[in-house]
């Protein structure tokens, strides 16, 4: 198949085109390299600079590639950020998604596969684990520009005959991942540790997320690729662990595999941040057929060694 992966320099979407290139696809690359990276792009792959808010020049690759399939990954993806400059998300997270999806319909798309978020899109979590039932209430603009992407995904595969997927990631860590951002606590802090530097906790460290490896996630993209529609069943599936890990005990982990020896400072808790979340994977589990194959101690000592290697 030719698959197009947007935001493939990127953290996840790199893993992706990996996963996608070994199973012998045809890959585009799509990225405009703002905290993507050129050396994590696979070398099989075709890569073109381009902006997912830029139509004309999205078109012009569409026109020669003519993807089979769109794995949409790039995206402004910072909570934070996206309160401080809400304008912004809109352009990327909802007028980008639009154009691909606008050219999906015109260059006959099959899969539209979405790279959506579970750990900002419900809130705080009226009962745990969270289902994909659970009401969208998100604290923040990344949250609601997600949400309004997936609702443009589904209205507009019926209107242009695509069928789409979406990935609801809980807490993605892994290789890879930007360790200078303010998202990503496991790469901030490894890298923090292995240079010997203050490590900061917001909060009192007790809030627990659902850290899922980015090996598992480039898996679950490989089982949407292969996901037939079934009736009565919405192709909207969380991606996690169903197991909370406090940031403490994250901390913790990560202190003795890297043999650092400080403590974490303590700053005041973030805007716009639930403080106890983790998603349940049954139906990814029922329908797609994806389970997480990586715990997180297994996961933590794979991105300490990789990030051992950058230092
Ligand atoms: N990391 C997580 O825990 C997590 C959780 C839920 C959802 N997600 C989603 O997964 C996707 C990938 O996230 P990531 O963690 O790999 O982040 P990332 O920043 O490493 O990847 C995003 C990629 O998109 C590219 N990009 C950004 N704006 C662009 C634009 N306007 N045009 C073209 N390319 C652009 C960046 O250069 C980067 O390569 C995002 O859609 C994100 O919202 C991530």
């Amino acid at each position: 198949m030719k698959i197009m992966v947007t935001g493939g320099a990127g953290f996840i979407g790199s893993h992706v085109v990996d996963e996608y290139i070994k199973e012998g696809h045809e890959v585009l690359v799509i990225d405009n390299l703002n905290s993507g990276r050129r050396e994590h792009i696979n070398k099989k792959a075709l890569f073109f600079e381009v902006d997912i808010r830029d139509s004309d020049a999205l078109e012009k690759v569409f026109r020669d590639f003519r993807p089979d399939v769109i794995n949409h990954h790039a995206a402004q993806i910072s909570v934070v950020y996206s309160m401080k400059n809400p304008e912004l998300d809109i352009d990327i997270n909802i007028k980008g998604t639009l154009n691909l999806i606008e050219l999906a319909g015109k260059y006959n798309v099959r899969k539209f596969i979405f790279a959506s978020t579970g750990g900002a899109l419900y809130g705080e979590p009226q009962g745990l684990p969270c289902t994909e039932e659970h009401p969208i209430l998100p604290l923040a603009p990344y949250g609601i520009d997600k949400a309004t992407a997936e609702h443009y995904i589904r209205v507009y595969a019926d209107i242009f005959g695509y069928n789409y997927v979406i990935l609801r990631y809980a807490n993605v860590y892994g290789p890879r991942q930007d360790p200078f951002g303010e998202a990503g606590v496991v790469a901030i802090f490894t890298m923090r540790m292995l240079k010997n530097q203050n490590c900061t906790i917001f909060g009192d460290g007790n809030q627990s997320r659902d850290f899922v490896f980015v090996e598992d996630v480039a898996n679950a993209n490989l089982m949407a690729l292969h996901y037939e529609p079934q009736e009565d069943i919405l192709p909207v599936f969380n991606i996690a662990t169903s197991v909370p890990t406090t940031v403490n005990e994250i901390f913790k982990t990560l202190k003795e595999l890297v043999s650092y020896d400080k403590d974490p400072v303590y700053e005041k808790k973030r805007e716009g941040e639930v403080y106890r979340i983790y998603l349940s994977y049954e139906k990814a589990r029922k329908y797609l057929g994806w389970s997480p194959r990586f715990s997180i101690k297994e996961g933590l000592k794979m991105t300490v060694e990789w990030f051992k290697g950058g230092v």
